[in-house]
């Protein structure tokens, strides 16, 4: 399965669901391929620092910012993987237009705030250009940086907003901001592995992982 983890807005935790929806996958067993589409090279960096440290299982990993190229690699090589994790942002990103078309799954975190609920509308747009010539293409949005309180109003209304896009499902599951999902992309780890681990964090990624795949 192909999954782009993107958003044209910035800082809304893309790398650090696509590192760790990439380790997780791997830990259960699947090839795997990382791809950064983003030009700062996030993603690349933390599997760098990953392999750097010898930590297992290896993540194949790949840095494609150029739109074409991201499309054309991905074409030819993905026969040898069964699980591409695209990582892709920015504005006017021709990486973010090339992996929307051909992907399988999209995944838009954003942020309980009003500006990152009105992107939604932005992408909106890219995900119907991605629909007409990618039939069946599934759009999820999901709360990462969600309060930690249970029912907080602002996750709430947030999830009210993505109702109003219809181009998007709403994953009833949330990332909450914890240190642990800071941590462990630093390290190249995910939240699966770090020592000491948070359980929390761990349902929060296995519930991600269930649902998507
Ligand atoms: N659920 C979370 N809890 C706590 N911190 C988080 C969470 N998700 C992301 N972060 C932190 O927030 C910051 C931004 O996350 P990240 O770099 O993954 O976002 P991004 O969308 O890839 O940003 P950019 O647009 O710069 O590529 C990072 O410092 C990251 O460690
Ligand atoms: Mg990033």
């Amino acid at each position: 399965m192909i999954i782009t983890i993107g958003n044209t807005k910035g800082g809304v935790g893309k790398t650090t669901l696509a590192v760790n929806v990439a380790i997780a996958r791997a830990l259960a067993g699947r090839e795997v391929w990382l791809i950064d589409g983003d030009r700062q090279g996030t993603a690349q960096t933390a599997i760098s620092i990953r392999s750097d440290s010898g930590h297992a299982p290896g993540i194949a990993c790949a840095s494609y910012p150029d739109g074409p190229t991201l499309r054309s690699q991905v074409q030819q090589q993905a026969s040898k993987f069964e699980d591409i994790v695209i990582d892709a942002g920015g504005r006017d990103s021709t990486a973010l237009r090339a992996a929307f078309a051909i992907s399988d799954v999209l995944l838009v975190p954003f942020q309980p705030r009003s500006y990152d609920v009105w992107a939604l509308n932005d992408i909106a747009a890219l995900v119907d250009e991605a629909r007409s010539v990618r039939d069946g293409l599934r759009a999820f949005a999901i709360l990462n940086f969600a309060d930690p309180g249970e029912s907080s109003t602002d996750n709430i209304e947030a999830a009210e907003a993505v109702a109003d896009v219809p181009q998007f499902e709403y994953l009833n599951t949330s990332i909450r901001r914890r240190k642990a999902f800071a941590n462990a992309a630093g390290q190249g780890l995910s939240v699966l592995e770090i020592k000491p681990g948070d359980k929390k964090a761990k349902d929060e990624l296995n519930a991600l992982i269930n649902i998507l795949f």
